[in-house]
């Protein structure tokens, strides 16, 4: 399908948060990738469970049944949003970078002294720490290198891969340049060494449809808030993939997957409100079954984004002292996340001076610090990052390049 402004314009009908005015106009939430808002649907689902059935999972009554329902359902909901092949490949947690961690620290156990782990330094450090971390075992960390133009190198990658490396830890998308990296590739050369694929699909999974079995990744990480749910974090692991892992766990508690991954008790409301942001998302597709019409969602979204990202990156570039970071907009692979530094301004205070017009925009690192270290960037404050969602608008890309004008017109 396509997604139209017509279609936007009816989409911020759902989100209650949009209706918030802020220095005199209504508030533009232009930071989507440091978290999204969420449609009613996902605050009623949230309270529907605080109302109904606030107990825990595995009781012999009728509200544990139901909740232990409703948390399946959720499993179901994410397996068919990722291409997944069941609820059972589908374990929770409270945000991607605990996830992240525990994962390191069990697969940390099967690996010896002088087993290496491929990381990039164009990753977010969620999926960079948890791997440098495994040092402490003798585990030797490689860091594919990252060029200049926001891209991985490739051939850096390449060379770093043997028979030592046991794993490949890999963003789908860049949080801080909208680089979308080439999963297939990287999934063939590591298979081709027998190393597991772990996959950071956190900013990636808002703007694109995922196929984990297509891909044939062994894990991927995601987070709900990014699109449009609740802070849950979310792990896929291949069927079989978690079965004999020696993750932290109880005796008590259920050794099979996926619980095998979760400890202690959920939070139901939140996984509840996931459920619903899947819904959400499949009731803006067509499609014969609820994977056609998310994917049919996404794709029309992910070109609505696009085509926002790509005017606000071309209009932006004219403005004086403008440089853009990341790759160009002529690839669709592209996140529509677009950094900017402006000549002689911090980014933070650029960020403070949009705010006051009721621009959200983030500034700095963005936690994927190693990027701002390559760019050079660590002593101006890092960037500022502009993120497109399913709710912005071509009048928010107009205010806020005039805000930008503005800006770099005004006397200091
Ligand atoms: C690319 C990427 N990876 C990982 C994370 C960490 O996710 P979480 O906040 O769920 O731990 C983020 C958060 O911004 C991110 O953008």
């Amino acid at each position: 399908m396509s997604y139209t402004a017509d279609d936007c314009a009816r989409c911020r009908a759902d989100f209650p948060a949009l209706g918030a005015m802020r220095g005199g106009a209504p508030i533009a939430f232009l930071d989507g990738p440091g978290g999204s808002q969420v449609p009613l649907a996902v605050i009623r689902a949230i309270e529907n469970v605080y109302a109904n059935c606030n107990v825990n999972t595995g009781g012999a009554f009728a509200p544990s049944r139901e909740v232990g329902r409703r948390l399946h359902e959720a499993r179901g909901a994410v397996a068919t949003l990722l291409g997944a092949a069941g609820p059972e490949t589908i374990s929770f947690g409270q945000n991607m970078t605990t996830l992240c961690f525990s994962l390191a620290h069990a697969i940390g156990r099967t690996l010896e002294a002088g087993d290496a782990i491929v990381i990039t330094e164009l990753d977010h450090e969620a999926n960079r720490g948890p791997w440098l971390m495994l040092r402490e075992r003798g585990v030797v960390v490689r860091e594919v290198r990252l060029r200049q133009d926001g891209r991985l190198d490739l051939d850096d990658l390449a060379a770093k891969l043997d028979a030592r490396v046991k794993l490949v830890a890999i963003g789908a998308s860049s949080n801080a340049l909208g680089t979308v990296n080439d999963l297939a590739l990287v999934r063939r050369l590591s298979a081709a060494v027998g190393a597991l694929m772990v996959v950071d699909a956190v900013h990636y999974a808002p703007h694109f449809p995922i196929d984990v079995q297509a891909l044939g990744t062994d894990f991927l990480l995601c987070s709900a808030y990014k699109f449009y749910g609740p802070h849950v974090g979310i792990l896929y692991s291949r069927p079989g993939a978690l079965d004999r892992l020696p993750t932290d766990r109880l005796s008590a508690q259920n050794p099979a997957p996926p619980y095998r991954f979760e400890t202690g008790t959920l939070n139901a409301a939140a996984i509840h409100g996931v459920r619903a942001a899947i819904g959400y998302i499949e009731s803006l597709g067509r499609g014969a079954n609820a994977r056609e019409r998310i994917v049919d969602a996404m794709t029309g979204i992910a070109a609505y984004e696009h085509a926002l990202a790509a005017d606000y990156h071309r209009r932006v570039a004219a403005l004086p002292g403008v440089r853009l970071y990341g790759p160009g907009f002529d690839d669709r692979a592209r996140a529509p996340t677009v950094s900017i530094t402006l000549d002689g301004r911090n980014a933070g205070e650029l960020a403070a001076l949009l705010d006051e017009r009721g621009l959200c925009v983030w500034d700095g690192d963005f936690y994927a610090v190693r990027v701002i270290e390559v760019l050079g960037l660590a002593e101006r404050g890092g960037l500022l990052r502009t993120g497109f969602s399913l709710y912005n608008t071509r009048e928010e890309v107009d205010r806020l390049l005039a805000a930008l004008e503005e800006i770099t017109r005004a006397p200091r």
